[in-house]
């Protein structure tokens, strides 16, 4: 069994001596919760690894405590870092630079480069603070599926974990992974959306920034389709393409919808907030709990995409339903 621990101050002290004696412990990040070890023990990066299922050639994010802390596991921090950190750290954007040589291999998955990011979840920066060092960590879930928001989601996916010490931050607020931005490529890429906009990086940088088809590329392996999914069928529509559907059907189905009040037995419906900030806040959550319902498929109707968080929505939504 996993235990899941109130992050009093002794609670994150032991986190942080686990953490330097080479084991791995999960903690909430303001994005999504992360399983983590030290960015510089090779045993405790390959047992993240095999704790999340996770294939060797994706490569894992450095959380540092700040731009200081991650000049010591890049080798090329310059004034676009600079003013980027200065703008959106403590925060959901993962620079993605040219590694120091110090880090090894097995963080970054054999990559020259490294991702770092500083979380702003008060319990990620005490466990920092209290570490003093650089702390590896992917998504919290078992790989390929939903990612946790909550330490109860970390306890069910890794629940035959025997010594597993699970740091309880609440719901994590903003609920989506970070945006991540490849700064060695030119102009900087944007390999997975997230609360942080392109136009806003833009805006910061005085420069272009290039989306990639976050549904195509492969510059960020963890982004491969497929991800983030629940284990019943995802059906992603319209809402009338959704009650067409779902009119069909002998069978239940679970309809997560913004614009519905009801729907007719056998089907069960999960209500989502018309805010795009908390509909991504509670996105996991119901995709884990329309998984729990046993219906034989979960429908979801496709929300607008006219903000960075939204857009970042309709990301997980379609690796969901793929
Ligand atoms: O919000 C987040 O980013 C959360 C919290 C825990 O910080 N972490 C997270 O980690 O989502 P993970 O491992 O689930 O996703 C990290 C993503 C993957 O798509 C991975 O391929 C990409 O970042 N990535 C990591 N290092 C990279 C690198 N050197 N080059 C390109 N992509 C990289
Ligand atoms: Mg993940």
């Amino acid at each position: 069994m996993s235990t899941i621990a109130e992050p009093t101050h002794e609670a994150i002290n032991e986190a942080a001596r686990v953490l330097g004696a080479g084991g791995v412990i999960a903690f909430p990040t303001e994005t999504v919760y992360g399983l983590g070890a030290d960015t510089f023990n090779v045993a405790a990066l390959n047992r993240v690894y095999a704790l999340k299922g996770r294939p060797s050639d994706n490569p894992l994010i450095a959380h540092v405590a700040d731009a200081e802390q991650a000049q010591s596991v890049t080798a090329d921090w310059d004034t676009r870092c600079q003013v980027l950190a200065e703008r959106f750290w403590p925060g959901p954007l993962t620079l993605v630079l040219t590694k120091s040589p110090n880090v090894p291999s097995e963080a970054t998955a054999g990559r020259p480069t490294i991702a770092v990011r500083s979380p702003a979840h008060p319990v990620a920066r005490e466990l920092l603070s209290q570490f003093e060092g650089a702390i590896s960590a992917p998504s919290a879930n078992r790989s390929g599926h939903v990612s946790a928001t909550t330490a109860a989601h970390v306890a069910a996916d890794f629940k035959d974990v025997p010594d597993l010490q699970i740091l309880d931050g609440g719901s994590c607020q903003l609920g989506i992974e970070s945006t991540v931005l490849d700064l060695t490529q030119n102009p900087p890429a944007i390999l997975r959306p997230g609360s942080v906009g392109s136009k806003a990086i833009a805006a910061v940088l005085g420069s272009e920034v290039r989306v990639l088809d976050p549904m195509r590329q492969s510059a960020s392996p963890g982004t491969a389709l497929s991800h983030y999914a629940p284990n019943t069928q995802v059906v992603l529509g319209t809402r009338q393409e959704l009650l067409e559907l779902a009119a069909a059907m002998n069978q239940r189905a679970i309809v997560i919808a913004i614009n519905l009040d009801k729907v007719d037995p056998p089907h069960e419906l999960i209500h989502m907030p018309a805010s795009a900030q908390e509909y991504a806040s509670q996105l996991y959550s119901a995709l884990r709990l329309a998984d729990s319902m046993e219906g034989c498929r979960i429908l979801i109707e496709l929300p607008a995409d006219d903000s960075p968080v939204w857009e970042a929505v309709r990301n997980r939504l379609k690796r969901a339903a793929s």
